[in-house]
């Protein structure tokens, strides 16, 4: 029987990826999460031609009361990915009160929300893999609150790891770095503004400050999430995996 797997972000990037990467290697069935119901719309279409079954649901992942609510009308997991997120600039001396609070509840009391409104729905055997960052690894200037989240949600992934095992539930989070979706455009624009750099000179750089030189695609990340989340991984349990071409080497 197909499995069924649900992923927040699934309307772009790499949540987008992911679903398209489980309805093709598994026809599995997708329940796809995020607040943007045409594009959802058209992963769950594109997942169909891939040889899988999509629903969507819209949700805002800082909502709880949505959440549950969605959680009440579906059936068995046997996986979760929390892929919803933000990134942006909140510079400690500038106006970032309200951006550094959009960030936390999105990225880290976004993924803790989605964890604890569908772990009812995931049996023994499930699977849930938590999308960090290399910015969950290391400190950039100016990220500061998408480095808090996101080195949170690795610690809340060691936790949770440990607190499930007992059911069967394997926890993992993966920790990408530079990926070609609309975030890392945005990401390379803002710093671009901020440096008085071109984008052209900013994305250079980046590439080369990756051992590969270069960002990756979704669809890479998606192969390396659908690893953690295949019953086979059974040895992955409480880790972060690196999925940033030799970036970060522990
Ligand atoms: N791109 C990179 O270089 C990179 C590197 C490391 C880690 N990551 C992480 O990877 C994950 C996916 O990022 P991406 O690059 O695919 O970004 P993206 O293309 O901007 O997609 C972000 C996704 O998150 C959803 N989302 C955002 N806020 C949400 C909210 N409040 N509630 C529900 N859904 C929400 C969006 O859906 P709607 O707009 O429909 O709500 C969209 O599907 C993020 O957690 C990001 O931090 C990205």
């Amino acid at each position: 029987m197909a499995r069924s797997i649900l992923i927040t972000g699934g309307s772009r990037g790499i949540g987008r990826a992911c679903a398209l990467h489980l309805a093709r290697t598994e026809a599995a069935h997708l329940v796809l999460l995020g607040r943007d119901a045409q594009a959802l719309a058209a992963t769950a279409e594109a997942v169909r031609q891939a040889g899988g079954t999509a629903d969507t649901h819209g949700a805002d992942v800082t909502d709880r009361t949505r959440l549950a609510g969605i959680a009440k009308v579906l059936g068995p997991l046997d996986g979760l990915v929390a892929a919803a997120g933000i990134s942006g600039m909140t510079p400690v001396d500038g106006d970032s009160d309200a951006f550094f609070d959009e960030i936390l509840a999105t990225d880290l009391t976004g993924p803790w929300n989605t964890v604890r409104a569908f772990l009812p729905r995931l049996g023994s055997g499930g699977r849930i893999v938590l999308v960090s960052s290399v910015l969950g690894r290391f400190g950039v200037p100016g990220y500061g609150a998408y480095c808090a989240a996101k080195h949170g949600l690795i610690g809340l992934a060691k936790a949770l790891a440990l607190e499930l095992i007992g059911q069967g539930i394997v926890v993992n989070a993966v920790a990408p770095g530079w990926v070609d979706t609309d975030m890392a455009q945005t990401g390379i624009r803002q710093i671009a503004a901020a440096t008085g750099r071109t984008e052209p000179q900013v994305r250079a750089q980046a590439e080369g400050d990756v051992p590969v030189k270069r960002f990756f695609q979704p669809e890479e990340i998606a192969h390396g999430i659908a690893w953690l989340l295949d019953p086979a991984n059974t040895m992955q349990v409480g880790q972060c995996l690196n999925l940033d071409g030799g970036v970060v080497q522990a």
